[in-house]
């Protein structure tokens, strides 16, 4: 888009392998000379701290009405502090998790997932690709268990196969399945070339 850089976002559960390829894209465009910058949600800041918090420790008495305004108010200080910032200096913006992330995970609580969406674009700008990363959830649980001591009330596999659905269910034309069976090198070279295209380079 003319005066504006590419918000390109990576979705998917976790396990998927979707932070490798968002941290290899980072440093593919830096090594091509391309203006780029990584942000992740949920953020370092105040409401992602918070949030982390309940990753850790479980949700307690936290209500899911009050999980999800920790992620928007999270989403609403990175939109005005990084990613406007960024697309403004026409640089491709990398996003480790968005919106989807909301409406597949606080959607899979028993939220309205078009709800938390139609929420989301009140003040969040739409990406231009968003790719959302499939494996099956019995192996990216198994990942996940493989690389951490102890794993979050977010990791629970029927928890995790209804996310998953809602994952599933998205459907706009800026948004591609990746399938994570291939090496990690493919996956990147496949990205590459879809990047490429988006920006015309
Ligand atoms: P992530 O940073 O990808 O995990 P980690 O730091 O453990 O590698 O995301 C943390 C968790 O937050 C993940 O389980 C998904 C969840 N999440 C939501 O439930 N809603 C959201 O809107 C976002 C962005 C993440």
């Amino acid at each position: 888009m003319p005066g504006r850089g590419w918000l390109i976002v990576f979705e998917g559960i976790d396990g998927t392998g979707k932070s490798t390829q968002c941290q290899e894209m980072e440093s593919y465009l830096k090594n091509i000379k391309i203006p780029v910058a990584l942000f992740r949600e949920p953020t370092d800041g105040i409401w992602g701290q918070k949030i982390r918090k309940i990753l850790a420790v479980g949700r307690g008495d936290v209500t899911r009405e009050e999980e999800l305004s920790w992620f928007i108010k999270d989403r609403q200080e990175d939109v005005k502090k990084n990613l406007l910032p960024a697309l403004n200096l026409n640089k491709v913006v990398l996003l480790d998790r968005y919106y989807y992330s909301t409406a597949a995970y606080q959607g899979a609580l028993g939220l309205d997932p078009k709800e938390i969406l139609r929420e989301n674009k009140n003040f969040a700008p739409v990406p231009d690709r968003t790719y959302i990363f499939k494996a099956p959830t019995e192996e990216c649980l198994s990942r996940i268990e493989s690389s951490r001591e102890s794993h979050s009330s977010f990791e629970k596999l029927d928890y995790l196969n209804q996310v998953q659905k809602i994952f599933d269910s998205f459907d706009e034309n800026h948004i591609k399945r990746i399938i994570s069976s291939g090496t990690i090198k493919d996956i990147h070279t496949q990205l590459c070339e879809d990047v490429h295209q988006l920006i015309g380079i």
